[in-house]
């Protein structure tokens, strides 16, 4: 490794990942974590101490690595809309930001012992060819006991610009069937299938048994994945985000996804931060939006006792 590999001494350097594509590979004593300049994609974060040190992010073994492709798995950046864009099907799903090259805005070590990275993506003309607007967005990443990330969207055009976006997290789980999910209350949309129904299910925690595609809008709790296999909680806490995504594609839509192996399904749940739908954000020229999740590894419950504090 030669000196100018490094860009924070000790602490986070540029490297070569998967199929020749180069990132951020953070490695403190508090955690490690790997950012890649495509797509801004966070594909590996890993707590050394508290309740378990095992990678809280699921990263699908059939994923792409290449220009053009998203990654399967980590944190996709999505931005500026999501899924399937209603007046142009043909453009890319979850928006253009996860297929971008980034670059390298910043990084600082926290007076906590955590380590912040930032990245940058500005509009060019493939974007405006796509998305008529002017922007910057910046990713940041701290990574330290717990991982916080931030995506601020600014509006550089002379008028205000509507848009979605979603931090797109994949949670590692021992197996989806046994979780647990607290924090998710009220009516939600149902989009499994491709639909849009809107649904209220049972109060209570959330269990999967099916293929789960749901859009809380209007929701701000914070989210508890309880995993009694994999023996901890995953929490996910939000800012500046109204709307809030479940997804799981169980066993057919797995089969049908080409970057994602038949078999994965059970090991990931993403529970996404983001403002989407009714929940999209209108931005004024000149103005910035913040949308951030923080992940912190838990311990179980114990008996009687919920950790969500929605
Ligand atoms: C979720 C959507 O956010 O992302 C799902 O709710 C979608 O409908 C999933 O299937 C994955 O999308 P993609 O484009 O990464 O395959």
């Amino acid at each position: 490794m030669s000196a100018q590999d490094w860009i924070l001494p000790g602490l986070a350097r540029r490297e070569t990942g998967e199929n020749g594509l180069p990132r951020i590979a953070v490695n403190t004593p508090l955690a490690e974590a790997h950012l890649y300049f495509h797509g801004a994609h966070l594909t590996y974060f890993r707590p050394k101490s508290g309740p378990s040190t095992t990678p809280c992010l699921f990263m699908s073994g059939s994923s792409w690595f290449a220009a053009g492709r998203p990654i399967r798995g980590g944190i996709p950046v999505v931005f500026p809309w999501f899924g399937r864009r209603r007046d142009d099907p043909a453009a890319p799903q979850h928006g253009f930001a996860r297929l971008r090259e980034w670059s390298l805005r910043g990084a600082a070590p926290q007076p906590d012992g955590a380590v912040a990275v930032v990245l940058a993506l500005e509009s060019d003309a493939e974007t405006r060819s796509l998305w008529p607007h002017d922007f910057r967005l910046e990713l940041r990443v701290v990574v330290g006991n717990s991982l916080l990330v931030e995506l601020r969207a600014t509006n550089l055009s002379p008028s205000a610009f509507t848009f979605e976006e979603a931090l797109h997290t994949y949670l590692a789980v021992a197996d989806v069937r046994q979780v647990v999910v607290q924090g998710f209350h009220g009516p939600f949309a149902d989009t499994s299938g491709g639909g849009w129904k809107i649904r209220q299910e049972a109060e209570g925690p959330v269990r999967l048994a099916a293929e789960t595609d749901r859009i809380y809008l209007g929701h701000r709790n914070r989210i508890v994945v309880q995993d009694p296999t994999g023996k901890r909680a995953l929490a996910v806490e939000r800012e500046g985000s109204d709307a809030a995504v479940l997804w799981n594609p169980w066993i057919a839509k797995a089969k049908a996804m080409p970057d994602f192996g038949d078999d994965e399904w059970p090991f990931m749940l993403c529970v996404e931060a983001g403002n989407v739908a009714d929940c999209a954000v209108t931005l004024p020229p000149g103005a910035t939006h913040r949308l951030a999740t923080r992940l912190l590894s838990e311990p179980l419950p114990s008996e009687g006792r919920a950790t969500s504090r929605g």
